[in-house]
């Protein structure tokens, strides 16, 4: 997927994305990370095409993205927030979400990759375990887990995890990190990310700051930097 000279503003009058440019190729793990507020949220909504760049264009393979049916674009990208979604139902349910097609074997699967299938198992009534209010009852982490379940179930082309592992305690962010790690060299991942230790095992890293893209490359190549903005915001965390 390639971003080309994208620029994007919401109104008028302040512009978010300033000529942000960046490919991600296949299978590849890249982390996107800056401040608050510099547009990464933007950057996935204009992925997940509910907004049109007002420059530039995205395209994948060559063909510009406006060119897929918009239902096909979605259902090969898979997008985790922070904002976790289960219903009141069994662990099955939950993560075959109304698609019927996804079998048991593709379900024990995106759990192992989830990193849940253990737990899954422990619990009373295994997938049928009812969850929720009236149902046995999850930390956030586990609930993040299974929502990560759901959506490789799927099987997406492309991950999309945004600050997924934000709202979770240092116990439940290293037994994500593990699945994120899992899914390294198996699916294309975009990761944003404000804890630096959550993309330190990407490929490449895009930095962006008020709208644009100031620095990319692997992590060590922007750790040999003492100028950079990772070099930087990495030794304030240490
Ligand atoms: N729906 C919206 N309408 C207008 N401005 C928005 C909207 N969503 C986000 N913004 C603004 O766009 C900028 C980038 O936001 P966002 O992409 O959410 O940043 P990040 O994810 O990096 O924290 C912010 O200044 C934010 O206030
Ligand atoms: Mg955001």
């Amino acid at each position: 997927m390639e971003f080309k000279n994208v620029g994007f503003s919401y109104d008028q009058s302040k512009l978010i994305l300033k000529n942000v440019s960046f490919t991600i190729k296949k299978g590849e793990m890249v982390g996107l990370i800056g401040p608050s507020g510099a547009g990464k949220t933007t950057i996935v909504d204009i992925i997940l095409r509910l907004f049109n760049p007002n420059k530039g264009e995205i395209s994948i393979d060559g063909e510009n993205i406006n060119k897929i049916k918009i239902n096909d674009w979605r259902k090969n990208i898979g997008y985790v927030s922070q904002d976790i979604f289960l219903k009141n139902d069994t662990i099955a349910n939950n993560i075959k979400f109304y698609n019927d097609s996804i079998t048991d074997e593709e379900m024990v699967e995106a759990a192992k990759m989830a990193n849940i299938y253990d737990f899954i198992l422990s619990c009373p009534d295994k997938f049928s375990t009812v969850i929720g209010e009236r149902g046995f009852l999850l930390s956030v982490g586990q609930r993040q887990r299974i929502v990560i379940a759901r959506i490789l179930a799927r099987r997406p082309e492309i991950l999309i995890l945004d600050e997924a592992t934000s709202a979770l305690d240092n116990e439940s962010e290293v037994l994500i990190q593990k699945v994120i790690e899992n899914l390294k060299n198996k699916i294309t991942v975009l990761l944003i990310a404000h804890r630096l230790s959550t993309v330190m095992n990407c490929t490449k890293l895009l930095v962006l700051q008020n709208g644009e893209i100031k620095e990319q490359g692997s992590p060590e190549e922007l750790m040999a930097d003492p100028n950079s903005y990772f070099f930087k915001v990495s030794n304030i965390r240490k």
